[in-house]
């Protein structure tokens, strides 16, 4: 089997309709819109309507994007997505995903690296081009954050929002494609971010729900130093690795979590604003889901163009970290 680089075909995104704006959060928590705003760069984020599965944002955003591309979804051959917030503990959600897209020739599994996982998803849906083992693999990142977020919670509750991102793998034809990446984990970080209950480690009990174990807990100041050195510690590591200066990247895509992160970022890199994607200030931090988000606004904008060198570079639970070069290929938008 010959060695082939994989690009990116297409691009589709699920957005929930319903928008939970920093006002309506006053309402809810002692917060302000004002604090939000300057500490994060959030104004809203979008929400689901309770009930609604991780699944339904990620086969929206799939379908979104083999519409786009115009193939039928029995042409794929692997769904991996990455999510924190599986429908459920097992099975995992690309099998879901397969029965509601009808991807009837397809295998799939989960990534859990959360804010990292839709990059790991993208590195290791590449091997499987790159070997010459598939054709196509979807590239899923979703997840409904607002079903482990604690709405008493304001350090955390105003930070999250809902959303499903997907992309298409094929092999390159050309110079475009995914040129390089590079991962990291640092396991002793897993305990500023986490989910304490509902694993083998704390199984769900009555307690456990009483004592709010099961929504989502996080040292906000920790994590936030984390991110703030490693995401620009990576991004600098693949740029000097693969002989590059500021002026040779086209944009720099970002995890969006936090504004000053993504600022404090851009200004090691040296980059200047208009070569910098942010969103967040519409959809918050949709964990796996911001990375494909962050695409489409960049399509949207114009930002992205085919053959473009872009940096791409996430942060997350565990602490999970994560950055890749990509050459864009162009997509049907
Ligand atoms: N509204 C008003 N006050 C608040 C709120 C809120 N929503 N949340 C916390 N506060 C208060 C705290 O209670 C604390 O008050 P105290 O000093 O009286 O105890 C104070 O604000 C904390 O203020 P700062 O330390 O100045 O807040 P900071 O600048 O650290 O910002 C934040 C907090 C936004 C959570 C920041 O730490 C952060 O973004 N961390 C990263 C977290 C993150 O993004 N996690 C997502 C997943 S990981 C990833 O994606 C990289």
């Amino acid at each position: 089997m010959q060695k082939q680089r994989a690009r990116i075909t297409a691009l589709g995104r699920c957005i929930p309709e319903r928008v939970l704006t920093n006002a309506d959060l006053e309402k809810i928590v002692d917060t302000s819109d004002e604090w939000i705003r300057t500490r994060t760069g959030i104004e809203q984020r979008h929400i689901v309507e309770k009930g609604t599965p991780t699944s339904t944002l990620a086969a929206a955003a799939a379908q979104d994007a083999l519409r786009k591309r115009g193939i039928p979804a029995s042409e794929v051959d692997l769904i991996i997505v990455a999510t924190v917030t599986p429908d459920m503990m097992f099975p995992a959600t690309a099998c879901i995903v397969q029965h509601k897209i009808e991807a009837t020739h397809a295998w799939g599994f989960d990534v859990s690296a959360a804010c990292s996982g839709f990059l790991y998803a993208l590195a290791t849906g590449a091997q499987f081009i790159e070997s010459g083992a598939h054709k196509k693999v979807l590239v899923i990142g979703s997840d409904v954050m607002s079903s482990i977020m604690d709405y008493t919670d304001r350090s955390t509750c105003v930070l999250f929002g809902d959303a499903g991102g997907a992309v298409l793998l094929e092999p390159s034809q050309d110079d475009t494609g995914i040129l390089d990446f590079h991962n990291e984990v640092d396991g002793s970080g897993g305990c500023y971010l986490h989910m304490p209950a509902g694993g083998s480690a704390m199984p769900t009990t009555k307690e456990t729900v009483e004592k709010g174990l099961h929504y989502l807990k996080q040292d906000g100041a920790h994590v936030f130093k984390y991110a703030s050195r490693k995401m620009a510690d990576v991004s600098k590591l693949l740029i000097d690795r693969n002989h590059l200066t500021a002026e040779q990247v086209d944009l720099f895509i970002a995890h969006q979590a936090n504004l000053r992160i993504i600022r404090s970022a851009q200004e090691r890199m040296g980059l200047p604003d208009n070569k910098v994607v942010v969103n967040i200030h519409e959809y918050g931090n949709t964990t796996a889901a911001t990375i494909p988000l962050a695409m489409g606004t960049a399509m949207d904008k114009g930002q992205l163009k085919p053959g473009h060198r872009v940096v791409v570079a996430a942060v997350g639970a565990g602490f999970t970290v994560g950055a890749m070069l990509l050459r864009w290929s162009g997509v049907p938008w």
